[in-house]
């Protein structure tokens, strides 16, 4: 970037004096504005489209005006563009280059517009451009789910509450799970998409103007969905941000909690899982260590998404119609999240599809926690056995085994009917895990009919998405 340059500014015709270096870089944006560079242009090109179109300039001068804007995007992407601190941000390092190169036309361009309107249709275009390829990565962490969940119909491990061994699951149901909060977050984020995409260029610095401009053609040729009501909350509307960021906080706080159980389940005490080499790391001292770092600082990284989402739900609280400079501070938060996001979801998916589920060990987990207390208490009620009573004497059944050290599956048929004589021998097949999973086929439980209809949904679901 370069500085020093002392010409006017675009907008210092009614200044004698330089502004101080410091307020120079301070106030400058470009370090992370230049980023919309490819919005700024789309922008333009559709604005001077339109000002063809009524008549404000010449066909001749759009097309010069499209022609030049294609001429800074080459400059600009083959690293040639001199991006000037004196120019502030990228619309007027655009605008001003423009100038240079098309002469005339390149001052006719901002006509009727306002960097107010214009930053704010730049940001909304390339918010719209993120939560795009957020949804795609959501897509596609759902098909991974769903994939490994397939594979994972019969690996059975202990469900837990309070984290504690409460149920067996099956470990498809237990991926699955995670597949309808990535869906649910692709379905906010595509909701959010509808009120990102609408064109404020028309609103100009808050007033609307008294040019005759047609907003909706510039909607229409950047493909968005629709214009603004009301000029003044068009250029200090800062909601579509907060939304994105929103989603991504969600997005981030679901794959943190994924992120705790890979950490925990890839312990040798649990055992669950191995982690695949490309996402681990190892330690510089203890040679056995395999560590779970990316999954670690993935839920590190949440933190700061959330963060981004403060920062902007105060930056935006105590300010007044309509536009106000703090508003340059938007963009930092949502670069941040995207920066985050993106790759977060891309990174969860690569890991997914290769993490090593070790079924032998999760069985072993169920014989552990007498997952299957519930299902002799529910035989029992069953059989009549009023439920609180079928509860405490299951309670007395555990106690009893635990003190022998075996799950309630290794009693005899006697040694159960100590605690009721309700018991019979069908009672064995009652406590086998796999049955306890098989008989949940209500609509959503682990049962493998219920699986198998949830996989079908997710899967005819997926195939409906571009
Ligand atoms: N760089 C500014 C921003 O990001 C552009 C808008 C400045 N408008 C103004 N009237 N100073 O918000």
């Amino acid at each position: 970037m370069s500085t020093g340059k002392k010409e006017k500014k675009l907008w210092g015709g009614r200044f004698s004096g330089d502004t101080a270096p410091l307020v120079e870089s301070y106030t400058c944006s470009l370090g992370f504005d230049s980023r919309m560079y490819a919005q700024d242009i789309d922008g333009s090109k559709a604005h001077a489209a339109m000002l063809a179109r009524q008549g404000i300039i010449s066909d001749a001068e759009r097309e010069a005006l499209h022609q030049g804007l294609e001429q800074v995007r080459g400059e600009i992407e083959s690293g040639t563009f001199d991006w000037r601190q004196d120019l502030e941000d990228v619309h007027m390092n655009i605008e001003h280059r423009l100038t240079e190169i098309v002469g005339t036309p390149g001052q006719k361009l901002h006509t009727g517009r306002s960097r107010n309107d214009q930053v704010a249709l730049d940001f909304r275009l390339f918010v719209a451009a993120c939560l795009e390829e957020w949804a795609g990565n959501l897509r596609g962490l759902v098909g991974v789910l769903v994939q490994r969940a397939g594979e994972h119909q019969d690996s059975l491990l202990p469900g837990c509450t309070h984290f504690q061994p409460a149920q067996p699951v099956s470990l498809a149901q237990h991926l699955l799970a995670y597949a309808q909060m990535f869906r649910r977050d692709h379905d906010r984020v595509r909701d959010a998409l509808a009120r990102v995409r609408v064109s404020p260029l028309g609103a100009a610095a808050l007033a609307g103007t008294t040019h005759p401009l047609d907003p909706g053609q510039v909607a229409a040729t950047l493909g968005l969905g629709g214009t603004f009501a009301n000029s003044m909350d068009a250029v200090s509307d800062r909601d579509f941000v907060l939304e994105g960021v929103f989603c991504g906080s969600l997005v981030m706080m679901h794959l943190s909690r994924l992120c705790e159980e890979i950490i925990i389940w890839a312990n040798p005490q649990f055992g669950f899982v191995r982690l695949p080499d490309a996402y681990s790391t190892g330690s510089s001292i203890m040679p056995q260590k395999k560590n779970p770092d990316v999954a670690e600082l993935m839920r590190g990284k949440t933190g700061r998404v959330y963060g981004d989402l403060v920062s902007l739900l105060t930056l935006m609280k105590g300010l007044p119609l309509a536009y106000n400079r703090d508003m340059q501070e938007d963009k930092e938060p949502f670069l941040d999240t995207h920066d985050t996001v993106a790759p977060s979801l891309a990174i969860m998916a690569g890991m997914l599809a290769e993490l090593g589920f070790n079924r032998e060990r999760m069985r072993l987990a169920l014989k552990a926690g007498f997952l299957n207390a519930t299902e002799l208490a529910d035989y029992l009620a069953a059989k009549g056995v009023p439920f609180r009573q079928a509860h405490h004497i299951t309670g007395a059944a555990v106690a009893f085994a635990e003190g022998r050290g075996v799950g309630l599956e290794d009693l005899s048929l006697a040694d159960l009917q100590r605690f009721s004589g309700d018991i019979g021998e069908e009672v064995f097949a009652v406590l086998d895990y796999e049955n306890a999973v098989a008989r949940r086929h209500v609509p959503g439980g682990t049962g493998p009919a219920s699986v198998d209809r949830q996989i079908e949904t997710l899967v005819a679901w997926l195939s409906t998405q571009p």
